[in-house]
């Protein structure tokens, strides 16, 4: 569908096409949607549950992502470069669990090496209402000048770090995604929250969602998916509910029929469950066709 392969949702000045294209790698001209996935949890947490070895817990998820966000040390070491999954960069970093505070973010990677590793993205967290608010979001509208120069989009993370985990509510989500959006993010990376039509109206740039700790069931994971796209999000950057989950093939071919095919929580549900019957490597890909013909 193309609906949101453009600077902004609304008008605006027609985008270069180095900008287009890499945007129109992940994000899919066919739907307008995207399913990120992310793997990028180590550079604060370490070897994090299930992605102590990055390699293997990618491989068999690769065909499913329409990107893969990662750090440049995941990147070389781990995913071979004939694979030709668009690459999201995450190129901020400089802190970690062990120290205080998460939101003290630096740049921890160059354009050009965004470009050597011939990334469609690159991806920062900002820190809004924290103390390093200031130097994140100034951070993002250096990397977004320098996008706009090369044709590079950024996506902006709008994290909450341990210290501010209380704030997933809209009224924080929709101020930190309308600053990220204002600075000139491409796309923004937020949390799925109560009352989420509210973040996403009030962010002229398209938005994903962040899965956020592993839910309890897949159900709760399909649920939030749909109610995202439902409001208006463009797809997910999911890490964890898909490669913590006993299943991951089937969790993210799930996850794309929702994204991708308008599948509801139930037929993705119907889905997975005839996914876990069978080897995940005689899987199709993409997921069958949907039984129902669904237009947008
Ligand atoms: C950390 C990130 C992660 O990529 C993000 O949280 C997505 O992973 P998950 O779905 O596991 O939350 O950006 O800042």
């Amino acid at each position: 569908m193309y609906k949101y392969i453009h600077r902004t949702k609304g008008e605006g000045k027609p985008m270069d096409w180095g900008m287009k294209n890499r945007l129109s790698r992940f994000i899919k001209p066919a739907t307008g949607h995207t399913v990120m996935l992310a793997v990028d949890h180590g550079y604060f947490q370490g070897p994090t549950t299930r992605l102590e070895n990055p390699r293997a817990t990618i491989t068999p998820l690769i065909k499913y992502a329409d990107s893969l966000m990662l750090t440049r040390g995941v990147l070389r070491t781990s995913v071979d470069a004939e694979n030709d999954v668009p690459i999201v960069l995450r190129v901020s970093g400089g802190t970690s669990m062990a120290g205080n505070p998460l939101s003290n973010e630096g740049l921890t990677t160059s354009m050009d090496e965004a470009l050597r590793l011939n990334a469609c993205a690159v991806a920062l967290s900002i820190f809004v209402g924290s103390a390093h608010e200031k130097e994140t979001l100034l951070s993002l509208s250096e990397l977004v000048n320098e996008g706009e120069e090369i044709g590079m989009p950024v996506v902006a993370v709008t994290a909450v770090g341990k210290e501010m985990e209380e704030k997933r509510n809209a009224r924080y989500l929709a101020l930190a995604s309308r600053i990220a959006a204002e600075l000139g993010a491409h796309v923004v990376k937020t949390y799925f929250c109560d009352e989420f039509e509210k973040v996403v109206n009030g962010c002229p740039a398209p938005i994903v969602i962040a899965g956020g700790k592993k839910l309890e069931t897949e159900m709760d994971a399909f649920n939030m998916t749909y109610e995202a796209v439902r409001a208006g999000a463009i797809g997910v950057d999911m890490g964890r509910n898909i490669w913590q989950h006993d299943h991951p093939v089937a969790m993210i071919r799930a996850v794309r029929a929702i994204v991708h095919e308008d599948y509801t929580p139930k037929e993705a549900k119907d889905l997975f469950d005839s996914d876990i019957k069978v080897p995940a490597k005689v899987l199709e890909c993409p997921p069958k066709a949907p039984t129902k013909a669904k237009s947008r």
